[in-house]
């Protein structure tokens, strides 16, 4: 499967008490950019949606500033049975950088059926990449 691409632009709600980019913002913006993937991953399956199930490896490599974009590239690199496993890349870009990598982590995310009572169930997603 291809690299999957999201950006967001760094705006002042966005920081921390430095002024920096809040880490929990850049978290969930991972998340956002491993559900894109996954949701074009699943396309063709009986999966009705998928869910975060582990966040591991997380690091914050370089300081990210508002008004920076953020360009996220997201890549499936595992399968198992209900399970996907994508490795996101977050990079920087401003005025005068053009792409420095400031933020790397694998996310799992387990794909789900709804139940008849509404509960999301693990399936099986029969995908392969
Ligand atoms: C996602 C959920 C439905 C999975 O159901 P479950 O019956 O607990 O299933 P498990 O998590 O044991 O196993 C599912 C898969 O995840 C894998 N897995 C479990 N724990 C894992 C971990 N810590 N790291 C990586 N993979 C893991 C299992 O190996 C299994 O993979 P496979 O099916 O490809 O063999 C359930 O755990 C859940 O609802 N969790 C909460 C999800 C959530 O609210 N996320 C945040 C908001 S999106």
């Amino acid at each position: 499967m291809e690299t999957i691409r999201y950006s967001q632009l760094v705006m002042p709600q966005d920081a921390n008490v430095v002024g920096t980019l809040f880490g929990g913002q850049m978290v969930s913006w991972m998340d956002i950019s491993a559900s894109k993937a996954v949701h074009r991953f699943l396309k063709n399956s009986k999966a009705d949606a998928a869910l975060t199930r582990a966040i591991d490896a997380i690091e914050f490599k370089e300081t990210v500033h508002v008004g920076d974009w953020v360009n996220f590239e997201a890549n499936i690199i595992l399968t198992g049975r209900s399970s996907i496993v994508i490795k996101i890349d977050a990079y920087k870009e401003s005025k005068n950088i053009e792409k420095k990598l400031a933020c790397t982590a694998r996310f799992t995310f387990v794909s789900v059926q709804k139940d008849k009572n509404g509960t999301y169930k693990k399936i099986n997603h029969n995908q392969s990449i």
